[in-house]
């Protein structure tokens, strides 16, 4: 039994999906959110950026006494999880295998679409992840990078959304996708707008969920869940503009979003 917060961190705003799907799934644990918002977005980012910045971060919330490490940003997975896991004391999880994994056993046919950051998507790392538990899973990409600004400015239903999914996700209609990971913090908020482009019967992988699912079995296994009976207790930090963060940040996690803290990294 361990009551130490766990740490998670995004390039930003979006790894509040995955915050609050691990306070619906672990309740009585308490958290430190990091949102890297002086240097979002990571999607167009080099890789060797993103790993010296998912580092100085995971510097900081071992600083805090976090018991383990939830890194939320599917392009920061991409490029940093095992340098990540490599100068970490404490469990480092991602969502990438989660996701992955989730896929894997969600599809009927085989046909699998990945849709994420450029990064996320140059990395090829859910296309890795997915081919190692089924080989003969057939995977296109996407890159969809006008979605992050669009779900920031609240625009889940907006005809425009619906208009930049139609044209990218058209390719993976094509190929007759019956599964379609969500590999980026900010999708899941598009879900019911994807679910109408995709068709119904496509299944959407939700990294967020998957990721917390992931956690709790890690925490039960390694004896580091939370002993105390009490709700769990939940800090956010930022890097910058912590009033953009509140305001964006509500719609992610609505009333339980609290005064987020401000700590410069770099
Ligand atoms: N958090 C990022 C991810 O999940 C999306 C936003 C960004 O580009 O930083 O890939």
């Amino acid at each position: 039994m361990n009551a130490a917060p766990i740490g998670i961190f995004d390039s930003g705003i979006g790894g509040l999906t995955v915050a609050r799907a691990i306070y619906e799934r672990l309740p009585m644990e308490s958290t430190i959110y990091f949102g890297d918002t002086a240097r979002v977005p990571y999607g167009p980012k080099s890789p060797d950026t993103v790993r010296r910045y998912s580092l100085e971060i995971l510097d900081w919330l071992l600083t805090q006494g976090v018991k383990s490490v939830v890194v939320a940003c599917n392009t920061s997975t991409a490029h940093a999880l095992d340098a990540l896991r490599a100068a970490s004391p404490v469990p480092v999880l991602g969502v990438i295998e989660p996701g992955a994994r989730a896929a894997a056993e969600a599809t009927r046919g085989g046909g699998i679409g990945v849709i994420g950051t450029a990064g996320t998507v140059a990395s090829q790392a859910y296309p890795a992840a997915i081919h190692r538990l089924l080989p003969a899973a057939k995977i296109e990409q996407v890159a969809c990078p006008l979605f992050v600004p669009l779900v920031e400015e609240g625009w889940f239903e907006h005809p425009a959304t619906r208009l930049v999914a139609d044209e990218y996700l058209a390719p993976l209609r094509s190929m007759g996708a019956d599964t379609l990971v969500l590999g980026c913090t900010h999708y899941p908020l598009l879900k019911p707008l994807l679910h109408r482009v995709m068709g119904e019967s496509v299944a959407l992988i939700d990294s967020a969920e998957e990721t917390a699912s992931s956690l709790a079995v890690a925490l039960e296994s390694a004896g580091t869940a939370s002993g105390v009976e009490v709700p769990g207790r939940h800090r956010f930090v930022v890097s910058d503009d912590q009033a953009r963060f509140l305001q964006v940040g509500a719609r992610f996690l609505g009333e339980r979003l609290g005064e987020p803290e401000l700590v410069r990294l770099g």
